[in-house]
């Protein structure tokens, strides 16, 4: 008898995608050249799940680049606010798709499309309603500014299935603390890659920055 397993719903894959990542460096890149050596330089640094904010003009562009040349990069888009922005990340091929709201028209262009997507909230009333158009992953956001780690811990309680990827705030100081929380499957972050270690230039640094980030978090205590 063959024995067959229940096929993998799209709130499990991104779930094990953001628990194998921990961090996901959130990427505002103005010049579409420092695409690939920034990409490259997270990469080799032990960091590869990235999200690209649709913020700037060359994010298109530097999206691109990134899928086409770094391989072990597990591209995602950010900063996706309209259904647009959904249809634009779609078609770069990204593996999963970042709001930092939920409204809607949104969320209901997400429920229809295949790409794993992630909105964002900050209250009760937010997380039900993107419960109600089935999505239990989600960003927190702005994480520390919306009640930090306390916040998240009373939302834990009404709504137990929900996981969340906090972002905004978080830096090395504080990012043990919030993957220490039971409903935490990852967090989100500028602070792996400053806007002057890109403006710079400064690939080497950003490595070092991600190889030191991910040693402390392995260490951290279960
Ligand atoms: C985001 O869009 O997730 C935030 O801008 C990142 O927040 P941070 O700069 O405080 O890390």
């Amino acid at each position: 008898m063959s024995v067959q397993s229940a096929p993998v719903t799209r709130d499990e894959e991104l779930i094990s995608l953001l628990r194998s990542a921990q961090v996901i460096p959130v990427l505002t890149i103005e010049r579409a050249e420092d695409a690939v050596p920034l990409a490259s330089a997270l990469v080799l640094g032990g960091v590869k799940t990235l999200e690209i904010t649709l913020r700037t003009d060359a994010a298109v562009d530097a999206a691109k680049a990134i899928i086409a040349e770094v391989p072990d990069a597990i591209v995602g888009i950010g900063t996706i606010t309209t259904a647009d922005d959904l249809k634009r990340a779609e078609a770069l091929g990204a593996r999963f798709g970042v709001s930092p709201g939920a409204t809607p028209a949104l969320l209901d262009a997400a429920a229809k499309s295949s790409l794993a997507f992630l909105p964002g909230i900050a209250t009760a009333s937010e997380l039900m309603q993107a419960q109600a158009y089935g999505f239990n992953v989600l960003k927190f956001f702005p994480a520390e500014q919306s009640g930090g780690i306390d916040m998240l811990r009373a939302l834990g309680g009404p709504f137990p299935r929900a996981r969340f990827c906090p972002t905004g705030g978080i830096g090395g100081a504080n990012a043990a603390a919030w993957l220490a929380e039971p409903n935490v499957v990852a967090v989100g972050g500028s602070w792996l890659c400053p806007a002057t270690d890109v403006k710079y230039a400064n690939w080497e640094v950003i490595t070092a920055r991600c190889i030191d980030t991910m040693k402390t978090l392995r260490r951290r205590p279960r």
